[in-house]
């Protein structure tokens, strides 16, 4: 394991103690926009990440959610992509399921992965090349593989909805259309969460329109790491610095891409 993961555990971790610890207390909530909110457990969850970080590795830049968004993910360098708090809603209505997610970047590229789901107590890290894993407090990794699922009708397929209006609908028009085609749908309303659970085999694929750098930076590595395919929603290929993605185990993503028919 290299510095650069063992911080980013080491980051995750430290900030899940400080989510779950606030998490029955009272909340100070702002809101950013329509929809789209803070609160004080996210600015002291981003506190701790970006001390750590600041104090490990002094020259990197760091793109946070609450935090600086001028930052050029192409620029040569290493740039952290971090969102303390995702799923803040769920946070705010204390529906308890959330993460903080840490991602390194290189010129564009992620080469360190981490999602942290504190009330689960589970850690999900990946290294480019090295393989995606999940562990516990307790218990030793585990390799995470993506399910092997080929055929769209048995499917489990997870989604979280956009805040902007327009492409909210589309959202539901294209979930229309995937209810009908598969088993079943999930939403979570933790991103990282559902990007997690696509690495782990526990959803055939996952998709979001309206997603930034810092929700899927952690959780995209996983998935390539765990054998999972990811490109914009409309199946063209994935940026870390574009909105919006579609993941699947890999052998779903073009009856995906269709069924969906998102752009
Ligand atoms: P957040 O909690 O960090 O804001 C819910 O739809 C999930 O998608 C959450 O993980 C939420 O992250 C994320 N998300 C990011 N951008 C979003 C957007 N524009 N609209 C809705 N959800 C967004
Ligand atoms: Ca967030």
């Amino acid at each position: 394991m290299t510095d650069f993961l063992k911080t980013a555990i080491e980051a995750a971790v430290a900030a899940g103690e400080v989510l779950r610890r606030k998490f029955p207390e009272t909340r100070e909530v702002a809101s950013k926009g329509p929809r789209d909110i803070v609160t004080d457990a996210d600015l002291a969850a981003q506190r701790v990440i970006l001390d750590l970080i600041a104090q490990r590795f002094p020259d990197h830049a760091i793109l946070s959610e609450e935090g600086r968004h001028d930052i050029d993910l192409a620029a040569p360098g290493f740039t952290w992509v971090i969102d303390p708090l995702d799923g803040t809603s769920n946070y705010a209505h204390r529906f308890p399921y959330f993460s903080v997610s840490v991602g390194l970047a290189e010129k564009g590229e992620v080469v360190v992965g981490v999602v942290h789901d504190p009330l689960g107590r589970q850690t999900y890290y990946a290294e480019k090349g090295q393989g995606a894993f999940v562990r516990s407090e307790t218990e030793a990794p585990e390799r995470l593989r993506v399910s092997d699922l080929a055929d769209l009708a048995q499917a489990l397929v997870g989604f979280d909805l956009p805040r902007d209006p327009a492409a909210r609908e589309k959202v539901v028009a294209a979930t229309a259309r995937a209810s009908a085609a598969t088993r079943t749908m999930r939403s979570i309303g933790s991103a990282a969460l559902g990007l997690v659970q696509v690495a782990a085999g526990g959803l055939d694929g996952y998709y979001h329109l309206t997603l930034l750098p810092w929700d899927v930076a952690g959780g995209a590595l996983l998935i390539q790491e765990a054998g999972g395919q990811l490109s914009s929603p409309s199946g063209g290929p994935w940026r870390l610095d574009g909105t919006g993605v579609l993941t699947s185990n890999g052998h779903l993503h073009s009856a995906l891409v269709k069924t969906l028919r998102l752009d």
